[in-house]
């Protein structure tokens, strides 16, 4: 079943979050705004009562930081109930299957689960076999999709640096295992970006980058040249299935992100990176934590964005500010 056809209603509003390939400019757009309601002129996050009579479940089959706790901030700042389960050490060890666990999670009455799992896919398969009125969020699945983490860079990119039509945004590092560039690379386009570039060596780009609509380098200054915004990723050496690259060290030659490389990008460039990030490897610490770095910002970004897809799922929506 086409993803689309399993994420929206017939109304074409959203039902699950799998996704942002196929989804359109509004949905994007109003995911942008509904988060913005959330947001206070300083960055800080506002709390609304709007999910006090919803449960919901955190499922992460995968190991998780900042996605599963900034989902939970969410879920409690809109006073919903919040279930955390670590699956991978409980039910998967005892052989159930991820049909069973959900379905008896079901049983407890839950209205929203929000999966991490290592399985490209797994979001689509138990989107499929959901009850009616239970919605999923797909919080990152294989080397596929990371819609949530798309969408909190989006916002992030809206907030500090504003029309999407005049900018030149570069993703830097290991592409092939990223499900963030993936669901970046949709979004960016979705949103109209004056430019996407890809950055990496041939051994770390998918097969398919040509169809993406990006433009690959694999020279970090010359990609880095006039850009607006870098989304610099990890090596996801857990996914890496045979040498993909002679070191580390040499990976930090070539394409870690220096102070002195960033200087062919714009004056006043924005430096992202979805974390955990790996210092001395695709980032210096003097980037990481200079002026031009937005990685905490992007944090707190993430809890009002999952708070507006949480929202925009249960049909229930702050008012405007
Ligand atoms: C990313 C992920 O898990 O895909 N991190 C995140 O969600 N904040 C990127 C990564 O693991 O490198």
């Amino acid at each position: 079943m086409a993803v689309n056809q399993l994420q929206l209603h017939d109304n074409g509003q959203l039902r699950h979050f799998l996704s942002i390939d196929g989804l359109s400019q509004d949905i994007l757009w109003k995911i942008i705004h509904t988060a913005e309601r959330f947001i206070n002129e300083d960055d800080s996050i506002r709390k609304f009562p709007l999910l006090q009579q919803k449960t919901i479940a955190n499922l992460f089959f995968e190991a998780s930081t900042r996605t599963r706790t900034t989902f939970e901030l969410a879920a409690k700042h809109l006073s919903a109930q919040v279930l955390n389960l670590n699956i991978a050490i409980a039910s998967m060890r005892k052989g159930e299957t991820l049909l069973d666990t959900v379905l008896n999670l079901h049983a407890m009455q839950c209205d929203m689960f929000i999966m991490r799992h290592i399985h490209s896919g797994a979001a689509h398969f138990l989107a499929k076999h959901l009850p009616e009125h239970v919605a999923l969020v797909n919080a990152g699945d294989g080397c596929h999709s990371h819609p949530t983490q798309a969408m909190l860079d989006m916002l992030t990119i809206h907030r500090y640096k504003g029309d999407f039509a005049k900018l030149r945004v570069a993703i830097v590092g290991d592409i092939l295992h990223s499900r963030v560039a993936r669901s970046e690379i949709h979004a960016l386009n979705t949103l109209g970006v004056a430019e996407c570039r890809v950055i990496a060596p041939k051994t770390l780009l998918p097969h398919d980058v040509d169809g993406l609509g990006v433009h690959v380098y694999h020279d970090l200054t010359k990609g880095l040249r006039d850009v607006d915004v870098v989304v610099m990723l990890r090596l996801q050496q857990e996914r890496m299935l045979s040498g993909l690259l002679p070191s580390q060290r040499e990976f930090y030659q070539q394409y870690g992100l220096t102070t002195g490389r960033l200087s062919v990008a714009k004056p006043d460039v924005m430096v992202m990176h979805p974390g955990p990030m790996n210092r001395g490897v695709e980032i210096a610490s003097e980037v990481a934590d200079g002026v031009h770095s937005v990685i905490l910002k992007q944090v707190r970004l993430g809890i009002a964005v999952r708070m507006a897809i949480m929202c925009l799922l249960a049909g229930n929506l702050p008012e405007e500010k």
